[in-house]
């Protein structure tokens, strides 16, 4: 039967790793895979991650199924990190939680759930935006659409347009944005601009959906969740996909959450009734471990102490590598002005290399960096790196 398939084609950005994996160069660099490395070129699983498991290790009691929306601390300890303690959407308990399979397990349950419910409605998605979006809202059957986002230059947020594509959308469709550090360009709306968004989101009744799988690794925890919460207003109906791949370096252990915030208590509970049908015909139920962790640690006053800082040294060093690689772009090329880099958040950016020049940086000098915009992840880059790093972009440049 299967013989007659088609081949389809790897995807852009796994199949880049592999390509990565296979290139025996001993001095290849990888700037594809959207995976932290520390200073030396590791994924590390966190001390606090590992504190956690250990008393995991000790104190669990069996292997049983959790509940369809998971681990119920979990699905709390969520809420808060979304809204912060005591948020009026906590105190009224319109917004439900499900513990699901990543942050992309959060997508799907969101579009199987938005496609079953209101069929009619279209996603729209910034232009650019993660390589997945479009294929995981396609998959469930919804039209995906996008809207404008960054200007000519490719290096700055077009906000003007974004505001007036957003203005065209239909009442009842869904807005996808990202809550920081947005993939693949590292340009977000400011605090400002958020709030516009939010008015005009809200004042033409589309629904906004939020991707949130880089908390922390922008400004901090509180100032990455200040555009989500402006989205947040009474009464207002939100989805918000969570993502801890990143955050808590927990990539493998398929760690995210769906979190619908409805109109009142009640209209929230028909929400998660729904998407219990959606988990249950779909993967039946999340698995425990990497909930059991992200728990324990948020829960745990000195583990959520251990773990901030952590992640705030995740953070601090991406911003280290952004200033670097602008300094030693200057000192090698000084005739491209890359400073636009440094102020961009999260583990990606732009780099506004051409498709011809990512090919060549590849095949020549053995550095992985993803096509049609020449997204990098900064986090891929050592103080050890850098010097043949932008030696090879100045020679390809
Ligand atoms: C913007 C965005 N959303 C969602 C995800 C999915 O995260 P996960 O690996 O938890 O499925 C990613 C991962 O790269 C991402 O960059």
């Amino acid at each position: 039967m299967f013989d007659t398939l088609p081949m389809a084609p790897p995807d852009s950005i796994l199949g880049l790793t592999e390509a990565f994996k296979k290139d025996p160069n001993p001095k290849k660099i990888n700037l594809g895979a959207g995976v932290y490395k520390d200073e030396q070129g590791n994924t590390p699983i966190l001390a606090s991650v590992k504190e956690a498991e250990r008393r995991l290790l000790a104190t669990e009691q069996n292997k049983g199924y959790l509940p369809i929306e998971g681990h119920v601390e979990y699905d709390a300890r969520v809420q808060e990190l979304l809204f912060g303690p005591g948020h009026e959407i906590l105190a009224s308990t319109r917004a439900v939680t499900a513990q699901t399979p990543g942050g992309t397990g959060s997508l799907r349950v969101a579009s199987d759930f938005l496609k079953k419910h209101f069929p009619m409605a279209r996603l729209w998605h910034s232009k650019p935006t993660w390589a997945n979006h479009g294929a995981i809202f396609s998959a469930a059957g919804i039209k995906v659409e996008v809207y404008p986002y960054l200007d000519a230059s490719g290096r700055v947020l077009d906000f003007a347009a974004m505001k007036a594509g957003l203005a065209q959308i239909p009442a009842g469709d869904v807005v996808l944005l990202h809550a920081c550090c947005h993939n693949p360009t590292g340009i977000d709306p400011t605090l400002d601009q958020w709030k516009q968004l939010a008015e005009l989101v809200h004042e033409r009744k589309l629904l906004p959906l939020v991707d949130f799988a880089y908390q922390g690794f922008g400004d901090g925890l509180e100032q990455d969740a200040a555009g989500l919460r402006e989205l947040a207003r009474p009464g207002k109906d939100l989805l918000v996909c969570s993502s801890f791949s990143k955050n808590f370096g927990l990539y493998g252990e398929r760690v995210g959450a769906l979190t619908i915030v409805a109109g009142n208590a009640d209209a929230a509970e028909r929400a998660l009734s729904q998407v219990r049908i959606s988990i249950r015909t779909n993967y039946s139920n999340p698995p425990t471990h990497g909930a059991a962790i992200v728990a324990m640690v948020l829960s745990d006053p000195q583990l959520r102490k251990q773990w901030e800082g952590e992640l705030a040294a995740m953070r601090e060093r991406i911003h280290k590598m952004r200033r670097l690689f602008v300094a030693t772009m200057k000192s090698k090329a000084p005739q491209h002005d890359f400073s636009f880099l440094s102020s961009q958040k999260g583990m990606f950016s732009f780099s506004g290399l051409t498709n011809m020049q990512v090919d060549e940086l590849r095949a020549k000098h053995a550095v992985y960096v993803v096509g049609n915009g020449g997204r990098i992840n900064v986090a891929g880059m050592t103080e050890a790196n850098m010097g043949p790093l932008c030696d090879a972009v100045a020679a390809v440049l």
